[in-house]
C-alpha cells in the first residue's frame, strides 16, 4: 500500500458511509489519507453534496452519457487519474467496477456490503433486497462485510465482518438500520487497518496484522 492514501470515493446514494469515514480522517482517526474526488452515477446524491459541503471534487458520471463501455470507462480512469486516486472505496455505489479497473487497482478496492458475505451478496442483491431475503430466510445473525473488490459482485476476500440480531419483527427497513449503524464503524476501521499497512492480502486470503 502506498504511504499515502489518495481515496476516489464511488457511491450512489445517501452518503452515509463516505460521510463516516471522512469524519475519521478529519478528526485524526484516520491518518495518513484523504478523500480526493468522490464520483457518483446518481446526479442527485447525498453523498455528492457531503463531498461539495467539504470542498471535494464532486463529479456525476453516468455510463448512459457516453457512446460505449469503452469510453465511459476510459472517463473514469482519466478522473482516478487527475485526482492522483491510488485506492478506491465502494459505499453505496450500485454499479459493478468494470474489470480494466479492478486489475488496475488490484487490491486497492474496497466495498462494504450490509450482509455477512458470502451469504446475500451478488447481482441484484444490494438496498432493501438484501434485508428481504435475511427476514424470508429467517436469519437470526446479520451484520456487515467490507470485502476488497475483485471482479465479481460481492466476491473479493473478506477484511472485516460485525454481526447485528435479526429482532423477530425485524422489518427490511429496521434491520437496515441497525446494519447500517454498525456500518459506520466497521468500514473507517477497516480504512484504518489499509492506511496503517496492515492488511496484507496473499492468494485471495486477508490477514490482519497485529
Ligand atoms: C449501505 O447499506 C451499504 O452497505 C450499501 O449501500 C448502503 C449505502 O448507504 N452498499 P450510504 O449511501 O453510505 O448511506
Amino acid at each position: 500500500m502506498p504511504d499515502q492514501l489518495n481515496i476516489a470515493v464511488f457511491a450512489s446514494g445517501k452518503g452515509s458511509n463516505f460521510h463516516g469515514i471522512l469524519q475519521g480522517i478529519q478528526t485524526g482517526t484516520i491518518r495518513n489519507a484523504q478523500i480526493v474526488v468522490v464520483i457518483s452515477n446518481n446526479a442527485n446524491a447525498g453523498a455528492l453534496v457531503i463531498a461539495r459541503e467539504n470542498n471535494i471534487p464532486a463529479i456525476y458520471m453516468n455510463r448512459t452519457d457516453f457512446p460505449d463501455d469503452a469510453e465511459f470507462n476510459a472517463a473514469i480512469v482519466t478522473t482516478l487519474e487527475n485526482h492522483h486516486a491510488n485506492f478506491i472505496v465502494l459505499a453505496g455505489y450500485v454499479k459493478l467496477i468494470d474489470v480494466s479497473i479492478v486489475r488496475a487497482f488490484r487490491n486497492g478496492i474496497v466495498n462494504i456490503h450490509p450482509a455477512l458475505l458470502p451469504k446475500f451478496g451478488g447481482p441484484g442483491m444490494y438496498g432493501r433486497r438484501v434485508h428481504e431475503a435475511v427476514i424470508a430466510q429467517h436469519e437470526k445473525i446479520s451484520g456487515a462485510t467490507v470485502h476488497i473488490v475483485d471482479e465479481k459482485y460481492d466476491h473479493g476476500p473478506i477484511v472485516l465482518q460485525k454481526t447485528v440480531p435479526v429482532i423477530s419483527d425485524d422489518t427490511p427497513e429496521s434491520l437496515a438500520a441497525r446494519v447500517l449503524q454498525i456500518e459506520h464503524e466497521l468500514y473507517p476501521e477497516a480504512i484504518r487497518l489499509f492506511t496503517e499497512g496492515k492488511i496484507v492480502v496473499q492468494d485471495q486470503q486477508v490477514t490482519i496484522q497485529q
